[in-house]
C-alpha cells in the first residue's frame, strides 16, 4: 500500500543563516524521506522559514530595514544550502504570508469558539522609551542569588538560577538602557489546563510508537505537573509593536510567533499544494481533503529543545481547532549536535560553518554519510570529531564501497567489453541480496541510520573479502580462467549496485551517478533495484575522493572560531599536511636532505597498494602485520604504526610502498618492502593515500 506522507523539519528563525545544527536535522529527515520515496511512497517534504516575534523585528530595525526586507535576505541565502547538501525539500515558504494569516486565525477562531480561550491581565516590564513590552530576554539587572551583574531576564548565566524578571536587582533595558517600569495589559490564553485538553493530551501520549518513549515521558512529566515545566495556560498574544499576526477583532494585539509557526507547517503544505507541485508528485487531492484524510500521515523532526511546543500546545491545538485539522502522527526528536565534545550555541551558530564546508571543497555526501553513520533513534547528542570523520568517510565510502566498482570494473571493461556473466546458480546471490536489504529498511524505517550504516558496511566487506579471495588478478593473467574472472568480477558488481541502492538515501548525488553512468539505468534507483542482478556495466568513472586533512583544516580555520577541541586536531592535521608537501618538493630539498638526481628517485618503485589485511604481531607493541595488493601479486610487510591505526580501520583502503626494497628478515617474519607515512613532530602517524581512481599496483611517478 502506498503511504501518503507528510514530513517537515522545525521551521529556523529567519534572522540568521543556517547553522550545522539545522543542517544535521534536513540531513536525518532527507535520508528519511528520500529511503522512503525509494520504497515507493508519497512524501510531501516542506520547510518554511518562522519569521515572526521581536527578535527578528529588533534585528530589522536594528539594521535599518523592514523585518520582510530581512526575513527575504535571509530566505535568499537559503537554496545555496539546500541545493548543496542535496536536501530534497519540495518546498519552502514562510511563516509571513497570507495562507499563514489566515490558517492561524481560523485556527483561534475554532479554539475560541470551543471555549479555550480566555483573557487575563498579565504585569510586564515596558521600556518606556522604546514604547514596548520587553521580551525576558531584553531585560538585563543583577543576579538576584549570585550577584552577577549583566544577567538576562529569565535565568542566570553563571550560577544557573532561573527566575522572573522582576526578580532582577536594577532590571534595564537591554534595548534603551533605560529602568523599565511595571505595566499591566491584557493576554489571551489558550486554556491548555482546561480538563479535555488534559484527558486528550494524555491518550494522545498514550499512543504506541507515536514518540520516543523518552519523549512521551517527558511530555507526560510536564503535563501532571511534576517536570521542571508546570503546564498551565498558554500566553499566545503579544502586544504591538510585533511583528506578527494580528489578533482578529484585538486592535494592537498579535499571535505569539510560537502559535503561528507550527501552523506554518500547514501555510507551506497549502502554498505547497497550490503550486501544484503535490499533483506532480502523485496527490489527485486537494489541500484540505489531504490534510484531513485519516491515511494520511503527518510526520515533524524537530530538536529534543522545542518538545514542549510539539507534543503539548501543537497536538492540543489541531484536535480542538477539530477537521481538516488533524493531530500529527509522529514527532521524532534528536538531540544536538557538538563538535570534539563541545557543545554549540543554537543562537551565536558556533562549531562548523555549513557554508564553509561547502567553500572549502569539502564533499556533502560525505557529511551526509557521516551524520547517517552516527544517528540513531534516540534523542542522544551527535559529536562531530575531525578525526573520527575523517578515517570513517575514507576508510569506509571510498575504501570498502568506492573501490569494489573501480577494481572490478576495470576487468570487466578490459577483458569483457563491460558484459557481466555469473557462473553457477545466481538464486543464492540475489536471497542474500534480499535478505540484507530487509535488514537495512528496517533500520532506515526505524530511523536506526548507524545500524543501517554498519550494515552496509559488513556487506562491503563481504563483497571486499570474496573478490580478494578469488584473486582475480591472477586470474585475469590466465585466459583459461576467463569464466572465473567474470563470474567474480560479476558478483562483486552485483554487490556494488546492491550497496548504492541501500547507501542511496545517503549518498543520492554518488547513487544517481552510479544508476545512470555505470550501470546504464535511465532513472535514479528504486529500492527494488537492489535485488536486480545487473548484466552490464559502463566503464567506470570516479565517484568520490577522499577527504584530505588540509580541508578539515580549512574548515577550523582559527579566523572562524575553531572549538577548543577541534584544534589540536586542526594542528596535527596541518604538521601531516606540511610534512607530506615538503616531502613531494623535491625541488627546494629541506635543510639536512642531500639532494638527488632524478635518475636516483627514479630507482624507487613507488607502488599503489591496497591493505588487504591488517592484523597485530602477538609479541610486538609498534607493529601491524599489512597483507598488501599490488594488482598482481600480495606482499607482506610489518610497518610500525599500531600507535596510529586501528587494523580493521585500515582494511580495504589504499595506501603507497616502496615495491623494490629488498626482504629484509625481521624477528616476526620477513617483510617485503615498505608502506609510507607521514609525521611531523608531535606523535601523529599518517599512512600515504592516493586520490581516489587509483588502483592496486598503479606505478607512482
Ligand atoms: O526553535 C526554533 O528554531 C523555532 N524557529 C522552531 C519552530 S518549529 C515550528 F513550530 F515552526
Ligand atoms: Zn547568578
Amino acid at each position: 500500500m502506498t503511504r501518503r506522507i507528510f514530513v517537515t523539519t522545525a521551521l529556523p528563525y529567519a534572522n540568521g543563516p543556517f547553522h550545522i545544527g539545522h543542517i544535521m536535522e534536513y540531513i536525518q529527515a532527507d535520508i528519511w524521506v528520500r529511503f522512503q520515496r525509494m520504497r515507493g511512497h508519497q512524501v510531501h517534504f516542506v520547510c518554511a522559514d518562522d519569521a515572526h516575534g521581536a527578535p527578528i523585528m529588533l534585528k530589522a530595525e536594528a539594521e535599518g530595514v523592514t523585518p520582510q526586507q530581512l526575513v527575504a535576505r535571509i530566505a535568499a541565502g537559503r537554496p545555496r544550502y539546500l541545493t548543496g547538501f542535496h536536501l530534497s525539500f519540495d518546498h519552502w515558504y514562510s511563516t509571513d504570508s497570507p495562507e499563514n494569516t489566515r490558517l492561524s486565525q481560523d485556527v483561534y477562531a475554532r479554539l475560541k469558539a470551543a471555549g479555550l480561550i480566555c483573557k487575563k491581565d498579565v504585569e510586564q516590564f515596558f521600556d518606556p522609551v522604546k514604547a514596548m513590552f520587553l521580551p525576558d530576554r531584553y531585560i538585563k539587572g543583577e543576579c538576584p542569588n549570585c550577584h552577577s551583574p549583566d544577567q538576562f531576564g529569565d535565568a542566570c548565566e553563571v550560577c544557573g538560577t532561573v527566575y522572573a524578571p522582576i526578580d532582577l536587582i536594577n532590571p534595564y533595558s537591554a534595548l534603551s538602557g533605560a529602568k523599565p517600569v511595571l505595566k499591566s495589559s491584557e493576554h489571551f490564553f489558550f486554556r491548555l489546563s482546561d480538563p479535555k485538553c488534559v484527558a486528550f493530551l494524555e491518550s494522545w501520549l498514550a499512543a504506541p510508537e507515536r514518540l520516543q518513549p523518552q519523549v512521551a515521558n517527558k511530555a507526560r512529566e510536564w503535563l501532571s505537573g511534576r517536570g521542571d515545566r508546570a503546564l498551565g495556560d498558554w500566553d499566545i498574544s503579544r502586544d504591538a509593536p510585533y511583528f506578527g499576526i494580528p489578533i482578529p477583532d484585538a486592535p494592537g494585539k498579535y499571535f505569539y510567533v510560537w502559535l503561528d509557526a507550527p501552523i506554518g507547517y500547514l501555510a507551506a503544505l497549502q502554498s505547497y499544494f497550490t503550486t501544484g507541485k503535490a499533483r506532480a508528485r502523485g496527490e489527485a487531492r486537494g489541500f484540505e481533503e489531504f490534510l484531513a484524510a485519516p491515511d494520511t500521515e503527518q510526520i515533524h523532526f524537530i530538536g529534543k529543545d522545542i518538545i514542549y511546543f510539539h507534543t503539548l500546545f501543537w497536538p492540543a491545538m489541531l484536535r480542538f481547532a477539530g477537521p481538516p485539522y488533524k493531530v500529527p502522527n509522529h514527532v521524532y526528536v534528536h538531540g544536538f549536535i557538538t563538535v570534539s565534545g563541545e557543545k554549540m550555541s543554537k543562537s551565536r551558530g558556533t562549531g562548523i560553518s555549513p557554508l564553509r564546508y561547502l567553500d572549502v571543497g569539502m564533499n556533502a555526501e560525505w557529511l551526509r554519510y557521516y551524520i547517517a553513520a552516527k544517528l540513531n533513534a534516540s534523542v542522544e547528542d551527535l559529536d562531530f570529531n575531525p578525526d573520527d570523520f575523517l578515517s570513517r568517510v575514507n576508510s569506509d565510502l571510498v575504501g570498502k564501497y568506492v573501490n569494489i566498482a573501480s577494481r572490478a570494473a576495470n576487468f570487466i571493461t578490459r577483458h569483457f567489453g563491460g558484459a557481466l556473466r555469473y557462473s553457477g546458480d545466481t538464486g543464492q546471490l540475489t536471497a542474500r541480496a534480499a535478505a540484507q536489504a530487509a535488514q537495512v529498511q528496517e533500520s532506515y524505517e526505524s530511523r536506526e541510520f548507524g545500524k543501517a550504516m554498519r550494515d552496509i558496511m559488513g556487506v562491503a566487506d563481504h563483497i571486499n573479502q570474496e573478490f580478494d579471495a578469488r584473486q582475480p588478478w591472477v586470474l585475469a593473467r590466465d585466459p583459461n580462467r576467463a569464466a572465473e574472472l567474470q563470474d567474480v568480477c560479476s558478483r562483486a558488481l552485483a554487490g556494488f549496485k546492491l550497496l548504492s541502492v541501500l547507501l542511496a538515501p545517503v549518498l543520492p548525488a554518488v547513487a544517481e551517478r552510479v544508476a545512470r553512468q555505470l550501470f546504464g539505468l535511465e532513472r535514479p534507483f528504486r529500492w527494488s533495484d537492489a535485488t536486480v542482478l545487473p548484466e552490464r556495466v559502463n566503464a567506470y568513472e570516479h565517484l568520490m575522493t577522499r577527504v584530505e586533512p588540509r580541508q578539515l583544516e580549512a574548515l577550523f580555520d582559527a579566523e572562524m572560531g575553531a572549538p577548543a577541541g577541534a584544534g589540536g586536531t586542526a594542528a596535527r592535521v596541518a604538521a601531516a599536511a606540511s610534512a607530506s608537501t615538503t616531502s613531494a618538493a623535491s625541488a627546494a630539498a629541506p635543510a639536512g636532505a642531500a639532494s638527488i638526481s632524478i635518475d636516483e628517485f627514479k630507482r624507487i618503485d613507488l607502488r599503489v597498494a591496497r591493505i588487504v589485511r591488517a592484523e597485530a604481531v602477538a609479541g610486538a607493541d609498534k607493529l601491524l602485520k599489512l597483507t598488501l595488493d599490488l594488482g598482481t601479486e600480495q606482499r607482506t610487510v610489518f610497518a610500525g604504526i599500531k600507535s596510529a591505526y586501528d587494523p580493521s580501520a585500515l582494511e580495504g583502503r589504499l595506501t603507497v610502498m616502496v615495491a623494490n626494497l629488498a626482504a629484509r628478515k625481521m624477528k616476526f617474519g620477513v617483510s617485503e618492502g615498505m608502506v609510507l607515512a607521514a609525521s611531523g613532530e608531535g606523535a601523529g602517524l599518517y599512512l600515504l593515500a592516493p586520490d581516489g581512481g587509483a588502483a592496486p599496483g598503479m606505478k607512482i611517478t
